[in-house]
């Protein structure tokens, strides 16, 4: 297992090219199993989790191939059975179920490890496929769902805002009978990007970006060419890291737009931030002003960027709340942040932080994706020698992570534990 040593404390500067967003490539790629034809989807990043979903895809027979910056996809599913190996790793496996329901009628998909009381539950992916016709079977840890005559379009109101279900439900009701209309759907970029890529295919999805999505069904999807738009998590997290080691990034090769939350945050904070069509630009010269914020759905503050920028309230110049909305215990990173000498209090779902003029560095583990890259930026912000280890959860999200960083000054060694 790899471990990174990071010697903090220096400043940022440069340009970064951001990479093809993972959260929008799972779903995408889970799509391509929806194709009659050929799928070739461009500027899917290369990463521990795509990687899996490439996997899972050949695992159910269906042929894939490498292609410059992405992938082709092309044949017919031999096997309709997502088995636990492979969903324990990857939660986002789950999103095959939409694809495989409507295109063959049936399908077998493991539950996430202990996840039908545990704290990511797939209960909205299910019922919106029940929604739509299927009868559904939990039995020895899978989840069972056949529609013999096909799926059937409704409307589905959900309870709450799910990015994945909205996904789930959108593509398998590209292949449903009729009309379905999806009320208080997830309006994440990477749900417009899934709109447009079924759209491209032959699927009749409207609204997408807003909650209340609109698809005609049609009887097969033709082959197409995607290409995924930028991470703007990515982008969230490099954005962040100017802001904490008081540098000036670029990051080019991405939508600003996608980043308005983050961005007035930063700005309040005391960055500057200057965007372009497809670039953005933050610089700082102080010390981040204490800023509260509070997790929400998209547009809101992105949940995905909560712990980054915990690290930077952790040395800002006074007292900030962060409060979760979206998930329940995700604040695995605050111990240890805490080990750097963070002065971090949990209050149920939300944090106190009182910031630091300057963290200490120690030993501190990654605990998962998001939490590894906030100990990252800590480090980048710390004088003296941070050692980070786990660091397999960073290469499930981040392209060539210390390679961006170091041609930006960053000084950040991967070894072997
Ligand atoms: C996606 C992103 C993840 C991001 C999250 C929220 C991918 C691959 N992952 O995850 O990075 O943090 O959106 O922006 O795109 N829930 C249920 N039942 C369900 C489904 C979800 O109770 O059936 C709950 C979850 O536990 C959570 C909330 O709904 O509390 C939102 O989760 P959801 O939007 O579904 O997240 P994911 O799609 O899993």
């Amino acid at each position: 297992m790899d471990k990174l040593v990071i010697e903090g404390g220096h400043r940022l500067s440069g340009s970064i090219k951001i990479s093809g967003a993972k959260n929008s490539a799972l779903p995408l790629l889970a799509s391509g199993l929806m194709c009659s034809g050929t799928f070739k989807l461009r500027n899917v990043p290369l990463l521990a989790d795509t990687a899996s979903m490439i996997a899972l895809i050949e695992y159910l027979g269906v042929q894939t191939k490498r292609i410059d910056d992405g992938v082709s996809i092309i044949g017919e599913a031999s096997i309709l059975d997502a088995p636990y190996e492979q969903v324990r790793k990857m939660r986002a496996s789950i999103l095959v179920l939409g694809p495989l329901l409507a295109r063959y009628g049936s399908v077998k998909v493991s539950l996430p490890g202990g996840c039908a009381i545990g704290t990511r539950p797939v209960d909205l992916h299910i019922w919106a496929m029940q929604q739509l016709g299927a009868i559904v079977e939990l039995a020895d840890g899978y989840i069972k769902a056949r529609c013999r005559n096909g799926l059937i379009g409704n409307k589905i109101v959900f309870p709450f805002i799910s990015v994945g279900a909205t996904e789930n439900a959108m593509m398998a009701a590209s292949l449903a009978k009729g009309r379905t209309r999806i009320i208080n759907a997830a309006r994440e970029p990477e749900i417009i990007d899934l709109g447009n890529c079924l759209n491209s295919m032959g699927a009749k999805i409207s609204g997408h970006g807003t909650d209340n999505i609109i698809i005609d069904g049609v009887e097969t999807l033709s082959s197409a060419e995607h290409c995924v738009i930028a991470d703007r998590i990515e982008a969230g997290t490099f954005a962040i890291a100017a802001a904490i080691t008081q540098g000036d990034l670029t990051l080019s090769n991405m939508n600003p737009v996608y980043l308005n939350a983050l961005f007035a945050v930063l700005e309040q904070t005391g960055s500057a931030v200057e965007i372009g069509e497809n670039w953005a630009r933050v610089s700082c010269s102080s010390r981040a002003k204490p800023v509260d914020i509070a997790t929400q759905p998209y547009p809101g503050f992105p949940t995905d960027l909560q712990a980054q920028y915990m690290s930077l309230m952790a040395t800002a110049d006074g007292s900030s709340k962060i409060s979760e909305t979206i998930f329940e215990n995700r604040f695995m990173h605050v111990p240890e942040l805490m080990r750097m000498s963070g002065d971090i209090q949990i209050d149920g779902r939300s944090c106190i932080v009182h910031g630091k003029a300057h963290l200490k560095p120690a030993p501190v583990m990654a605990t998962d994706l998001r939490a590894s890259v906030c100990l990252v930026l800590a480090a980048l912000a710390t004088k003296g020698k941070t050692t980070i280890s786990r660091i397999y959860h960073l290469d499930r999200g981040y392209t060539n992570l210390e390679e961006k960083l170091n041609k930006c000054g960053a000084k950040i060694q991967r070894l072997e534990e």
